[in-house]
């Protein structure tokens, strides 16, 4: 069995986005990756959930959280996602199980241009908490300013 060792994209500027290279084997059985939180990842999983069955032209996400880390890899397929601190806005694709992409809280997101059966998978830092979503553009252009501010370490 070998490990795997695909090469890993440079980061977006976005602040707050990083691709990490999950770490995984394959043999003539196929492939398999893996991810665990402490040694692979610096955020907490409380809760996984997966995005599936997208019509073709429709998108997901287009928000961004006041507190809960993602991180998002394409089980199967392809998507769009834009990422946007508030100053920088980048787009990637997710088209690899064996990459994800970690989306610190703070991060508008967005994804579009799904391939027909693409299915991502996200891991999240907290339950779910409709409070912890900011769904409006504009609130969030405000709010992450003022977040700036507000932190005595930016
Ligand atoms: P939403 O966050 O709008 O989906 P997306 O991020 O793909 O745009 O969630 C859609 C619905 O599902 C909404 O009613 C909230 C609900 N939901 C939960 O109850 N728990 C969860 O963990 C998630 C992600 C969504």
């Amino acid at each position: 069995m070998r490990q795997t060792d695909s090469v890993v994209p440079p980061s977006p500027t976005v602040t707050g986005c990083r691709w990490v290279q999950l770490r995984g084997a394959s043999d003539p059985r196929g492939r398999i990756s893996f991810v665990e939180t402490g040694t692979d990842l610096d955020l907490p999983i409380r809760r996984a959930y997966w995005i599936h069955g997208v019509p073709v032209g429709k998108g997901r996400g287009h928000h961004a959280h006041r507190e809960s880390r993602l991180i998002l890899m394409a089980l199967s397929g392809a998507t769009g996602l834009v990422l946007d601190d508030g100053q920088h806005r980048e787009t990637v694709r997710l088209d690899r199980p064996d990459l994800g992409m970690i989306i610190d809280a703070w991060v508008w997101h967005e994804l579009h241009d799904f391939a027909a059966g693409t299915v991502v998978l996200v891991l999240a830092s907290t339950g779910y908490a409709e409070s912890d979503y900011i769904r409006d553009y504009a609130d969030f252009l405000r709010d992450v300013k003022t977040r700036d501010r507000d932190d005595p370490f930016s």
